[in-house]
């Protein structure tokens, strides 16, 4: 049996994608980008974080919204500390041999399994709640969004791959592709990759309460100004307890923010405070000047980042040219094993 030869194989390889709409904010950080930065640095860990810039042109044919989104984000990321010769960082479109692999694996992968795709389901919901046709204004790329990132995963045999919950259900779908690749083809082409959900970071709360996140428009961008980011730690929802009042701070937004950022120690003393009756104006004053001192010098670099494009797409094509020494023998490899190989 010949196992798939990867430059890194001792190490376990962890891959994530982060798709380029939007601008990343508070909850992007804790949930996503610092834990990545993180497992980049473990020496036992090969990682891949890429920019799903394809995944991008399903949700948006605003080509000025997507190029922007890409810089933003592949800046945040540099500036929060990413060591891009450690981590291979590079752009989904940089790489085509993900297209090419999942056109091999839409070829085995079954439609009725893709019909039970989340996305796919909730827009077949919604035109039937319209009583339009089940289909309207559902593309190809939106029903076909499991399979790319099935070869995304694939592509580069990522044992882990850190996500939020509600994307567990693609990468089950990536491992029933892959399984059924193996099967199909006789080999072990493809590492069988596992979702890691991490419980106690997943969700961070927004300004209203409820889970940070763009669709209910309670974020916190990463790199607001100082004051913007004053003025939106001011609109976070307290109750009416007064100075001196003793409060909870198990149910309290600030509080939770303010925990995700700071240690146990600060965390602790933050909870005395609390129970103290530290009033609502002192205590957003706290998280606010916290919050800063964590992204001030991140947001000094982003912005010298966002005006250095050159030197980001020097460090994109580097990771792109790792990512496609990796990607085009082990292409090659599976292009023989459907068929398509060389007659010489
Ligand atoms: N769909 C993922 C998201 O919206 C992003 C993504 C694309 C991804 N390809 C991936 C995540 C492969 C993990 C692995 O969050």
């Amino acid at each position: 049996m010949t196992q798939a030869v990867h430059a890194s194989s001792k190490k376990t390889r962890v891959l994530t994608g982060i798709t380029t709409t939007g601008t990343p904010h508070l909850g992007n950080y804790v949930g996503a980008i610092r834990p990545a930065i993180e497992a980049s640095l473990d020496p036992n860990v090969q990682s891949y974080y890429f920019m799903a810039d394809l995944h991008a042109l399903i949700k948006s044919q605003d080509p000025a919204r997507i190029q922007q989104s890409r810089l933003e984000i592949a800046a945040t990321w540099l500036a929060l500390g990413l060591d891009a010769d450690n981590a291979i960082f590079y752009r989904q479109s940089d790489v085509p041999e993900t297209t090419e692999l999942m056109w091999m694996l839409a070829c085995i992968c079954d439609k009725g399994r893709m019909n039970r795709a989340h996305a796919y389901k909730a827009a077949v919901a919604d035109n039937q709640a319209e009583q339009a046709d089940d289909d309207k204004g559902i593309t190809m790329g939106l029903f076909s969004y499991p399979v790319l990132m099935a070869a995304d995963m694939l592509l580069f045999n990522a044992h882990k791959v850190p996500v939020g919950r509600d994307q567990i259900q693609h990468i089950e779908m990536a491992r029933d592709i892959a399984t059924r690749f193996n099967y199909l083809y006789k080999d072990e082409f493809f590492t069988i990759p596992e979702a890691v959900v991490d419980e106690t970071t997943d969700v961070l709360v927004g300004l209203d309460g409820r889970k940070m996140s763009k669709s209910y428009n309670n974020t916190i961008p990463l790199f607001s100004t100082e004051k913007e980011l004053l003025k939106l730690v001011k609109k976070i929802t307290t109750n009416s307890l007064q100075p001196g009042e003793p409060k909870d701070a198990d149910t309290c937004s600030l509080f939770q923010i303010y925990a995700a950022f700071a240690s146990k120690d600060e965390t602790a003393a933050m909870r005395v405070k609390y129970e103290e009756g530290i009033g609502w104006g002192a205590a957003k004053t706290e998280l606010f000047e916290y919050l800063n001192g964590v992204l001030a010098a991140p947001r000094e670099r982003y912005t010298e980042l966002m005006q250095a494009p050159a030197h980001i797409e020097q460090v994109l094509q580097r990771g792109a040219q790792r990512a496609r020494d990796e990607a085009s023998p082990f292409m090659a490899r599976l292009r023989t094993a459907v068929g398509l190989g060389r007659f010489a």
